[in-house]
């Protein structure tokens, strides 16, 4: 059976690194630049062609997303709201979505990284025209200790991927981007709590990478893996998209011109969306989209 792949953004987490901003606010809904940060990921997953998506949140926070997004259909999408009572890692995303993704492979981003590159749609489809297993994204940071590290043997292939390694074996961190085959929430039943209490997602990564079912495509250069975690990088990733954004002309992780230029919305309904937002940029830009 071959079922349309979905998508999981974990938008969960209490956001301490980001306190006091974010005692009041979910982290994934904070600004960056000129609109909610969990646009970003959305846009990854429509890039990849994905119109059914589990959003997953804290039951605090639920609410707010909901008024914040809908349930998806003004951009041609479908949303799941799933809460997660209590934050027990990345691979808990696994077994709260398995009634979701009902046998589909799927595409899991956190609703906290931001990716920008001008091939990323070119990546994004090749990962997600892969079958069995799954494909993960290695890239190159200044501080690998921070995230899951990719570690190679001599031969460049890679032996296993470690959290948060005091001693990182490589450069390479692992994104936050996930593409998995339909085995992976019968696959995360097997992943035991780590140290520090977490289902890993590594843990569950190694398991494909033990079958050799993963691939660890590499994201060079050239792609811009923005990290989110701290208020001096908040506000760069804002920064970013805003220096990118007013010298182009083009938007930077638009769900509603993503919609539009892939036919799921039509013009009256992307006039709609626009006119919501008339009196500032965002609101022009997608009312210029009927122009082009
Ligand atoms: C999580 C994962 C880590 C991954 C990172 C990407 O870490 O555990 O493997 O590299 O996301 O953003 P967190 O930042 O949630 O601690």
């Amino acid at each position: 059976m071959n079922v349309a792949r979905k998508g999981i953004i974990l938008a969960g987490g209490s956001g301490t690194r980001l306190y006091p901003i974010t005692q009041g606010i979910s982290k994934q809904l904070l600004p960056i630049f000129d609109k909610p940060m969990i646009y970003y990921p959305i846009s990854v997953l429509m890039l990849t062609g994905i119109r059914e998506i589990a959003i997953i949140t804290t039951p605090d926070d639920a609410d707010q997303f909901r008024r914040s997004l809908g349930d998806g259909s003004h951009w041609g999408l479908s949303f799941t709201w799933i809460v997660q009572e209590r934050p027990e890692g990345l691979a808990q995303a696994y077994l709260l979505a398995e009634d979701f993704l009902d046998g589909a492979a799927s595409t899991m981003v956190l609703g906290d990284n931001i990716f920008f590159g001008h091939d990323l749609p070119i990546v994004l489809g090749n990962a997600a025209a892969k079958g069995q297993g799954g494909t993960v994204f290695g890239y190159r940071v200044v501080d690998p200790e921070r995230y899951g590290v990719v570690d190679f043997d001599s031969d460049g292939r890679v032996k296993s991927i470690i959290e948060k390694p005091k001693v990182p074996p490589s450069k390479y961190a692992v994104t936050g981007l996930y593409f998995l085959d339909e085995t992976a929430s019968e696959r995360a039943k097997s992943v035991t709590k780590s140290a520090r209490g977490e289902l890993e997602i590594v843990t569950l990564l190694n398991m494909y990478l033990a079958d050799g079912q993963l691939d660890v495509a590499p994201m060079g250069r050239g792609f811009a893996w923005l990290d989110t975690g701290t208020h001096g990088s908040l506000l760069d990733a804002g920064n970013f998209v805003r220096t990118l954004s007013e010298r182009q002309g083009q938007q930077v992780g638009c769900p509603e011109e993503i919609a539009f230029s892939k036919g799921w919305i039509d013009r009256d309904a992307l006039r709609a969306l626009g006119e919501k937002f008339a009196k500032n940029s965002y609101g022009q830009y997608i009312l210029g989209l009927l122009k082009d």
